[in-house]
C-alpha cells in the first residue's frame, strides 16, 4: 500500500493542500506550509502510494520534547495504515533527533485520531479551551521514547502494519 515514507518538499504542497481543505475547516495554506519546511527544528514527511502523496505529517522538536504539528490522510485512503506508518516515522525522527517526549493536540471530539495516539502511548494529559476557536482541544503526551522500552512498542506496531499490507 504505502510504498514509502519520505521528507516533504516544496513540490509536494500543491497535493498536501488538496487533501488539507478536504479535511480541515481552517485548512493550513501555501505560506503556512512554505514557512514550515524551512524553519528550524522542523521535520515534514509525506507518505506515498502508487507515486501519489497520500498523506502528511510534521514534528517541531524542542528538545527534548517533540511536538506532533499535523498529522493528515488523504479521506479515500484513510483506515489503510497510513496514520500508523507516518506516526512511525514521525517517531522515529524525534528519536533520532534525541526526543525524549512526544506531545500534540487533538480535536476533543476526534476519537479516531486519539485512538491512534493511544496506540503510540499517548494519553490525555489537559484541555486547551478553544484551542480550535470552534472546539477544545485536548492535550496528549507520552513520555521515556527514548527508552528501550518504547522502541520495543514501535516495532510491535511496525510489526503490525507490515503483516497487515
Ligand atoms: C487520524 C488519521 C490521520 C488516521 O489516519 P489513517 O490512515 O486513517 O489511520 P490508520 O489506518 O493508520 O489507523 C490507525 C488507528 O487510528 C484509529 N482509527 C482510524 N480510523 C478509525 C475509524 N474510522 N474508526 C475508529 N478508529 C479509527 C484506530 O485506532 C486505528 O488503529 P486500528 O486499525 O488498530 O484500529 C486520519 O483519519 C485523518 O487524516 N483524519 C483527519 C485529520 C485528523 O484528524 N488528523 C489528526 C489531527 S490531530
Amino acid at each position: 500500500m504505502v510504498e514509502l515514507v519520505r521528507r516533504m518538499t516544496q513540490g509536494d504542497i500543491e497535493r498536501c493542500l488538496v487533501i488539507e481543505e478536504q479535511t480541515y475547516s481552517m485548512p493550513w495554506t501555501e505560506t503556512i506550509f512554505l514557512d514550515e519546511l524551512v524553519a528550524s527544528g522542523r521535520e515534514y514527511l509525506v507518505a506515498e502510494a502508487e507515486g501519489a502523496v497520500v498523506g502528511y505529517g510534521g514534528v517541531m522538536l524542542v528538545l527534548p520534547e517533540a511536538h506532533i504539528t499535523s498529522l493528515t490522510v488523504d479521506p479515500a485512503q484513510r483506515g489503510r495504515a497510513i496514520g500508523t506508518r507516518l506516526m512511525l516515522a514521525l517517531a522515529d525522527e524525534a528519536r533520532e533527533a534525541g526526543a525524549r517526549s512526544l506531545t500534540l493536540e487533538v480535536r476533543a471530539s476526534n476519537k479516531n485520531a486519539q485512538s491512534l495516539y493511544t496506540k503510540f502511548g499517548m494519553a490525555p494529559v489537559g484541555i486547551r479551551k478553544r484551542y480550535y476557536r470552534d472546539e477544545d482541544a485536548l492535550i496528549m503526551w507520552v513520555h521515556d521514547i527514548d527508552r528501550p522500552e518504547y522502541s520495543e512498542r514501535l516495532d510491535s506496531i511496525r510489526a503490525g502494519v507490515e503483516v497487515a499490507s
